[in-house]
């Protein structure tokens, strides 16, 4: 089965052929971030009109790429929500017009099932239970899986910033440019995590939820004593220093609460994935967790972290394993906030 899989929630136009949900034919990506740099991150207006102008295009590379005609594709799967509406809107009208046209049955798929599907990719999925963080620009979740395959619930997730989003902004407050999350990981490799201390929000023992607004706050106090870079140039500190020491605060509680659920729950697996599981620190922390807690751990290669269609075609095949196909492809909408 040859599924055809669009993606358009955020900042990326992605289009993807992806077989038996795990092997990839073709992977293609428009990203908006020389858009949106100059503000410091996404402005919705201006994501769905890069959507439309690319849409086709991606499609289109993604077919050719692949060496598939559109005749041979045998399902669509399109990225339902959570999202931006009118981002959203723009795959998914592409998605019911190739549908309809073509004939071809349709798939609606949730971006955040999407970024675990990443993680099976060219890879076994598994039959055992797991614990999911999804930590991503829009999204810092926890959730616990039967198997690879089955429905992701919901333990708990951020009570405002998501992870990613703090990365952004404090970047954006530095003045170092956008997305975030990339400069500070590598701003950081020459940096000392401990230079400063930064809080960590655990927000109970038995919490399963995230905060990350504190930090956040924290990081602007600093600098507005110690002085800003993007303001005064010179500062009286290393910026690498301040951004490791931000960095390891966010990696600790992202480990930490981690680790909890996948003790609460018993699993040995723990699958982690999202935009920000493209963070050395974050992975390297990982990696050593596993190893001292016995867990398997799951994570996409960093060029399935990101947004992008070839996970959205691989959860396509999970949920149409699960429920089959939409019943009536024209009256999908799109789902802006969906655990
Ligand atoms: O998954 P994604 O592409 O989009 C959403 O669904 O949100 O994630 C984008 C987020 C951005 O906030 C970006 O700063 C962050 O992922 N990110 C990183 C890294 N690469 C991307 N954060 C930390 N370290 C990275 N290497
Ligand atoms: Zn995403």
């Amino acid at each position: 089965m040859i599924i055809l899989g669009i993606e358009s929630s955020c900042d990326e136009t992605a289009a993807a052929l992806v077989e038996e949900g795990r092997r990839i034919l073709s992977g293609a990506v428009a990203s908006q971030i020389a858009v949106h740099g100059p503000f410091g991150g996404v402005v919705p207006e201006l994501a769905s009109r890069k959507h439309v102008e690319a849409i086709l295009v991606v499609i289109e590379k993604a077919l050719k790429e692949a060496g598939v005609t559109v005749d041979e594709v045998d399902a669509i799967a399109v990225t339902q929500g959570p999202g931006l509406v009118g981002s959203l809107l723009v795959g998914i009208s592409a998605a019911k017009a190739l549908s309809y046209s073509l004939g071809k049955p349709l798939i609606g798929v949730n971006h955040l099932e999407a970024h675990i599907h990443a993680a099976f990719i060219e890879d076994e999925p598994i039959e055992e239970p797991a614990v999911c963080l999804v930590v991503s620009g829009g999204h810092t979740a926890l959730y616990y899986m039967e198997s690879s395959d089955s429905r992701p619930h919901y333990l708990g997730g951020t009570l405002d910033d998501a992870a990613g989003e703090a990365f952004d902004k404090v970047a954006k407050l530095l003045g170092l440019g956008y997305p975030g999350g990339v400069v500070i990981d590598r701003l950081s490799v020459s940096g000392n995590p401990e230079a400063f201390d930064f809080p960590r929000a655990y927000l109970g023992r038995d919490s399963f939820d995230f905060s990350f607004s504190g930090l956040k706050t924290a990081v602007a106090n600093f600098v507005r004593k110690f002085g800003n870079p993007a303001l005064e140039g010179e500062v009286p500190y290393r910026v690498e220093d301040l951004v490791a020491s931000f960095q390891e605060a966010v990696v600790d509680v992202l480990v930490d609460k981690t680790t909890a659920a996948a003790v609460h729950h018993g699993v040995k697996h723990v699958i982690v994935v999202g935009g920000v599981a493209a963070n050395r620190r974050l992975r390297e922390r990982f990696a050593e967790a596993s190893i001292e807690k016995g867990w398997t751990l799951h994570i996409p290669p960093v060029s399935l972290c990101t947004d992008n269609a070839v996970m959205v075609a691989a959860a396509g095949y999970a949920v149409w394993k699960r429920q089959g196909f939409v019943k009536d492809p024209l009256s999908l909408d799109a789902v802006s906030r969906w655990l």
